[in-house]
This record gives structure tokens, sequence and C-alpha cells, in this order.
């Protein structure tokens, strides 16, 4: 690859344009390099944008500014004049004042908890201003092997920012590379910021600060147990409490507090960053970890009585609160309780634009892909016939399934005489900061997952948020001037809710958190440190899962198909399914890929339950429907619009397929197929599309492979009984199958609304489900 073969520190030199594009201007002067790589401990990084401008972009002397190039990736001039713009705005923000106490409490101590409230800073701040510290270099060490022998190698010189959501990483990653004014990511081999979410990776040899989300960084443990590559690890939005941020912080508590050995005695520094006040739990989890190991300094241990363990512990941990910028956000309840909110939302929507003089954006929080999509129909239906000398209404969806670019559009400001609205599920509570806006609409409810102890599986279900998100919710009205937020539900309602969200780990299906630590080498979960203790009968069911699954082996270790399962980007069970897929010949294997990646979105038919549209969408999608249920359907609608080379967009519409889900599985399914290429699953052939007609016997059958606890018989009163468990499911309106009658069916996913529904079901045979019972 062109530009590889470059030394790490050399000026940052605009890339070339490519091969194929003509050559419209001539090379700029190579611009120095934008971060002082060789910069002292007392440099303080922030200004260093500043100093750099002055230095490259010289007022008064047009003449030498480099003539802009055609590719604005590539620009240097550009991007450092960006950065000393976006330098003026990070000033204001509230961490600013905080970087030298900042630094100072991570020269001396290896962790800092940091408290500060959504837009104070600290997502983008934080890696600018540890960057350049002097523990943030890359550090030779001699690092013992596992066959005792050393290896001479460079330990550090990159700071990770562990993310719950992709959106986030993502953004956060174009804002800092922005601010820092280096290319993203792949663009250039100089790029110094970069991130790596599920199906999309992009860095460079010179990354040095790495948004990922927290699932990548448990992947990435397991290549690499002792993060290497890193000085320092950022734990970002610990409030959300996922599984795998629980499992991050265990990870890491027994990283900084046990030896170094793997590191070659270089310190890891750990920033645990909340944008909530509760550090306490925190806190005694990391002195927990220093008080049970011996307090080690470069590599030697310095104290192993108790008392010196203790003071060891606070010594190593500091705290920081950061105090937020918030203006005075007025509440209005609903003054009776709603039963559709999403009707309720668009009657707030227009009150606002018709009676709210003060310009301003509208977030209105919704539960779902189906609801923000249903409401995003409605707008702009009412937007057309509004009165002409009202301010256009700018629609945005902001949903973890949209296609990247969409997500990004809601980011960029909204042209002129235009309100955005952003129709966003609980992404934009905590995660992403979108400007502008000003009032906010919160219908009181998320999607979240739950564990349901007696099918054995999660399911989503739609439940009220805690007190503590409704807070964070309006907050995001209040960032740049006072606000208005909306409650979709009465004060009393209010006063009913939960105070703080439950952890996931006690709330959701536990096998892949359990695979993922069985990999790390964790053999004894009830030792592992855990922020929260999951309930013992979830981990039960997790290891029956992972068994059943022959994730692990008799006595409770990772099997070799386990190991394969915990590196690939998918749930085990849909991990199981690849695997068995690929035993079954390249051709399964494709097919089963398209399939999972249908499954990665949350719908790709566009919704038509209602009556009056349902025979539209029947006839729409006659020639993509296949008996055989969902899974096939998927499949044969991936083939068919992976096929059309004429217009996606008009084909999609013709089918009522949501192109937008479209082009997310198209996004997935390359990136499976090229981790398959990689895991030696499927061979390097260009050529993979050019086959037809593959049975579904296999496909369904490798299915039944991760699924089989998800199926459910025909009994004689015409209803259906889930084999493993005897309970009552019907199959969803939204599948083929809706209304059918077969000997079996397979489904992906439990959802209880006012009753119990199969999503994405097949019909399979009795015979098939025996089999893959017998087989665990
Ligand atoms: O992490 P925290 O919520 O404390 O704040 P942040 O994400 O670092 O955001 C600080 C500021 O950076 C925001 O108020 C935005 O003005 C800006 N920002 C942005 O413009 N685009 C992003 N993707 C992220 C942040």
């Amino acid at each position: 690859k062109r530009g590889n073969k470059r030394k790490r520190d050399e000026p940052a030199e605009p890339q070339p344009p490519r091969d194929h594009e003509p050559i419209q201007s001539k090379k700029p002067a190579p611009a120095p390099p934008l971060l002082e790589e060789e910069a002292k401990p007392e440099a303080k990084p922030e200004e260093v944008p500043q100093r750099s401008l002055n230095k490259t972009a010289p007022k008064g002397k047009p003449n030498n500014k480099p003539k802009p190039l055609t590719d604005t990736k590539t620009n240097f001039t550009s991007l450092r004049e960006k950065a000393s713009i976006l330098y003026e705005q990070r000033k204001k923000l509230p961490i600013f004042g905080h970087a030298d106490e900042i630094r100072t409490k991570l020269r001396e101590q290896d962790v800092m908890l940091l408290v500060g409230e959504t837009g104070s800073g600290k997502s983008t701040q934080i890696p600018q201003f540890l960057v350049n510290e002097f523990w943030c270099r890359p550090t030779p060490a001699k690092v013992p092997q596992k066959d005792g022998s050393v290896k001479s190698m460079t330990v550090g010189g990159c700071i990770a920012i562990t993310q719950p959501r992709r959106v986030a990483a993502i953004s956060l990653a174009r804002r800092v590379a922005e601010e820092m004014g280096t290319p993203l990511g792949s663009s250039s081999p100089a790029s110094k910021v970069g991130y790596s979410v599920r199906f999309d990776t992009s860095t460079s040899p010179s990354t040095r600060v790495k948004f990922l989300t927290e699932g990548m960084l448990l992947q990435e443990m397991l290549h690499d147990p002792w993060l290497t590559r890193y000085s320092a690890i950022v734990v970002d939005e610990v409030h959300e409490r996922g599984v795998n941020v629980d499992l991050t912080t265990g990870f890491l508590r027994n990283l900084v507090s046990g030896k170094r050995e793997g590191r070659g005695g270089v310190p890891l520094k750990v920033v645990v960053m909340s944008a909530t006040a509760d550090m306490e739990s925190l806190l005694g989890f990391f002195q927990e970890g220093f008080k049970s190991q011996p307090q080690l300094q470069n590599g030697e241990a310095n104290g192993t009585a108790e008392e010196q363990k203790d003071e060891g512990s606070s010594k190593q941990i500091s705290v920081c609160h950061i105090k937020g910028r918030q203006f005075p956000v007025q509440t209005i309840y609903s003054p009776e309780p709603v039963h559709d909110y999403v009707d309720a939302a668009l009657k707030v929507i227009f009150q606002i634009h018709y009676k709210e003089p003060t310009p301003g954006d509208v977030l209105v929080f919704l539960t779902g892909q189906e609801t923000v999509e249903a409401l995003e129909k409605l707008v702009n239906e009412y937007a057309v016939g509004m009165d002409p000398s009202l301010p256009r209404i700018q629609v945005l969806p902001l949903f973890a399934a949209l296609p990247q670019v969409a997500q990004q559009r809601v980011f960029a400001p909204a042209p002129p005489r235009t309100r955005k609205v952003i129709l966003a599920t609980n992404i934009a509570e905590t995660s992403v900061t979108v400007s502008g806006v000003r009032y906010v609409v919160d219908c009181g409810k998320a999607k979240v997952k739950q564990f349901r102890t007696r099918l054995g599986l999660d399911s989503l279900l739609v439940k009220p948020i805690s007190k503590s998100a409704a807070i964070q919710r309006k907050g995001r009205a209040g960032r740049e001037a006072p606000g208005k937020c909306y409650r979709l539900y009465t004060e009393s309602d209010y006063l009913t809710l939960d105070e703080t969200n439950t952890p996931e780990i006690l709330r959701c299906d536990l096998s892949q958190a359990l695979l993922n630590m069985k990999a790390r080498g964790v053999d004894d979960i009830v030792r592992f440190p855990f922020l929260t203790r999951p309930p013992r009968e979830a981990l039960e069911k997790a290891l029956l899962q992972l068994l059943g699954i022959d994730a692990l082996d008799e006595s409770g270790g990772i099997s070799e198909v386990g190991l394969k399962i915990a590196k690939l980007p998918l749930t085990p069970t849909l991990g199981r399914v690849l695997l068995a897929a690929s035993e079954q010949g390249t051709e399964c294997l494709l097919d089963v890929i398209d399939i999972i990646s249908c499954l990665s979105v949350e719908n790709i038919f566009l919704n038509t339950t209602s009556e009056e549209k349902k025979e539209a969408a029947e006839i729409a999608r006659r020639d993509l429907y296949r008996r055989e249920g969902d899974h096939l359907t998927m499949l044969s609608t991936v083939r068919a619009y992976a096929g059309e080379n004429v217009d996606r967009k008009a084909w999609a519409e013709r089918h009522l397929v949501s192109h937008r889900a479209m082009q997310s599985v198209m996004d997935v399914r390359k990136q499976l197929r090229s981790q398959c290429r990689q895991a030696k699953l499927l061979p390097r052939d260009d050529r993979l599309d050019q086959h037809f007609d593959t049975s579904p016997v296999p496909i369904l059958q490798s299915f039944l492979c991760g699924f089989a606890t998800n199926t459910a018989r025909l009994v004689p009163d015409g209803s259906y009984r889930t084999v493993v468990g005897n309970q009552t499911v019907a199959i969803h309106p939204s599948s083929v199958l809706f209304g059918k009658k077969v000997e079996a069916i397979m489904y992906n996913e439990f959802v209880f609304t006012n009753r119990s529904y199969a999503r994405g079901v097949s019909a399979v045979q009795m015979d098939w489900v025996g089999e893959a019972l017998a087989g665990q």
C-alpha cells in the first residue's frame, strides 16, 4: 500500500491524488505535522494547533499558501484552518480549564474517574489533552512471551476511547480529526485519528487516537490481552452500563491493578468517564482491585502489607468533576396520559413550529426504528401543507441501524430558514451531541433488551425510561441556550419512574459476555470483577446455551468452535450458524451471510401491517416472498437488490423495501464476506455472486444449529408451542408465514407486546429440530 512505508514522524505530506484521478494542481509544499510528536511533557497540546497554524499559515502572505487540492481529505492547509476555527470553540468548553489538572493527576495516578455533563467536552478533549504526554509515547520494552522467551517490542503510543454505540464512535472520530487538523482514519496514512466499529474499521499506520465500540476493544483483547499498543484506555459513557462496558471495566481493573509483565512493565492509564454523578461504586470497584493486588511500579513490587495496599489504592485513583454548562430548561408535562406517542409527538412538533418564535431545532426521543420512520412519514406529510411563510422543516431520523451517511447528516447545520426535526432513539440521550437543539420532545419510553429466563432468550421490550434518562433527555435542550422539554407523560408518571437504568448485565442474555470471558482465559467466572454481579441463573443459562452450540467443551472451557465464534463480530448463535453454513459449502455460506446481514438491521421491509397496505405489499413483494419463510425471503430480497444494476432506490420503492435498510445490509454483507475471507471460511474469489438456487434445506439446518431452542411446533388447537418451555407463541404479523400453519417454526426473535410473538420465522421440520437438539 502506498504510504505505508513512510516513517511515523515524517511530515504529514498531502497524499497525491489517486492514480485514476486527473492531477489538477501542483503538489503543494509539504506542511509540518500538526501534532508535535516530540512535545515536552509540560507542553500544552491544546495550544499546539494554534502555534502550528501560526507557523504554517502566516497572515498577510497569501502567496505562500499552497493551491488547494481537488481532494479536500488531503488538503492539510484547509484542515488546519478548520482546526484553528474549532480551537476557538474548544476553548469555551467547560472541560478546557481542567486540562492541566487532568494531565497532572494522570501523570501521578494510573486511574482517573471523570464526571462531567454531556456536552462538557469529555469525549472530544480528553484524548487531545493526553496524546502528547510523555507517558503516551511508544516505549521500547522487553516483553516476556508465553514460551518463556523475551521479545523486544514497542508498547503504547495510542489512546483508545470506547463508546457504547457505533454512531458516536464514528462521529467523535470525525470531530476530533477536524479539531486536530488531521485527515480521518484510512483516508490518509498520516491520519492521527481513526475509529473501529463492528463491520467498519478506519485507521492508519499513524493512528494515535482511536474511537471504538466497547465490543471492538473486547475483540482486540482477544488478540492482544495486554493491550500493548495503547498507553491509555478512556472508557466513555460508563453510566449507560451495557454489558460490554461492565466487561471492559472488569478486564481493565485487572490490567491496571495487576502485574504488568505483558506490557514489559509499561503502565496503562485508564480514564473512566460518566455523565452522571454516581462514581462511588466505580471508585470502590477500582480501589478493591488495587487492594487485592500488590502495588507495582515500573514492574517492581513496592509494597505487600495490608496498610500499604490500602494507602496505595487511594493513591492510584483520582476523581475529577467537571461542572457543566447548562441553561435552564422549562418542562412541560402532558396533562393526561398519552396512548399514542407518535401522534402526540406530531402535534407537539407542529405546535412548536407554529407557536415558538425562538428558532432552534427539535429533538424527539422515540423508541425504535419503526416509530421513528412512522413519525418521519407523518411529519413530512403534514409539512407539505404548512403555511409557506414559516421556515421549512427538515426531518432527520437517527437510530442505530441507519446507514452511516444518513446518520452523519444529523450533525450538519440546518440550511437557512429551516428547522431541523431530529427523530431519535435513546442513541441521542448522551452518546451524541447535536448542536442547535432548543426543544426536546420525550416520549418517556425506550426499547430495552430483557432476558426472559423461562424462554432462555432476549426479547426487546418497550419500557418506561428512568428518571436519570429523562433528565439527560431534557438536558439536550439547554446546551447552548435556554430551552423547553415536552414530556409526553404526566408529572405523576415521572415521579413513579426508577431512579436510574438497570445495568444491562442484570437483564440480558449473557452468552456473548461469557464467551468473551472464556476466550480471554477467564475460567472462573465467579471470581471475575463484575461492576454488578449478574444473577447466577442468567450465568447458568448462558453456560448451557454455549454448551448447546458447542462453543464450550464439557469441562466448561472454550472449544475450538467457541474460539472461532468469539472472533466473529456476531452473537454466539449467529456465529454458530455461520460456521455451520461454512461446513455446508461456499454457496450455503454466502446465502447465510446475506440473511445474517438482513438480521443485523431492524426491518428490511417498509411497515405494511395495516390492513389496507397489506394487500399492496403482497402484490409488490410477490416475487420476493418465499413459502419457506422469512429467512429465504430475506435471501431472495438481498439477491434481487444486489442484482439490480439500474436504480436500486426505485427498485426498493417498487417492492416496498426500505432502501435505507438495504444499504446497511449491503455494508454488513461486504464486511462479513471480508471477515470470512480473513478467517479462511470463504475463498478469495471476486465471482462470488455467480450462483443461484441453493437448496433451502442446508440454509435452514445451519440456522437450526444456532437456533434449535428458538423453535415451536404446531399443536392440535392450531397454536404454536415452544419446543423448549412449552409456551404459546404466535407468528408476528410482519412475517410472511403470518396466519400459516406449518409443522414447526424456527424464529430469530421473541417479541412481547400484548402477546408473545415470534419474529423472523421459517418453516422447519420437527425431525430437523430433533436432530439439532440431539446434537447439543
Ligand atoms: O463527551 P461530552 O458529552 O462531555 O462532550 P463532547 O462529546 O466532547 O462534546 C463537546 C462539544 O463538541 C459539543 O458540545 C459539540 O459542540 C462538539 N461536538 C461536535 O460538534 N460533534 C461531535 N460529533 C461531537 C462533539
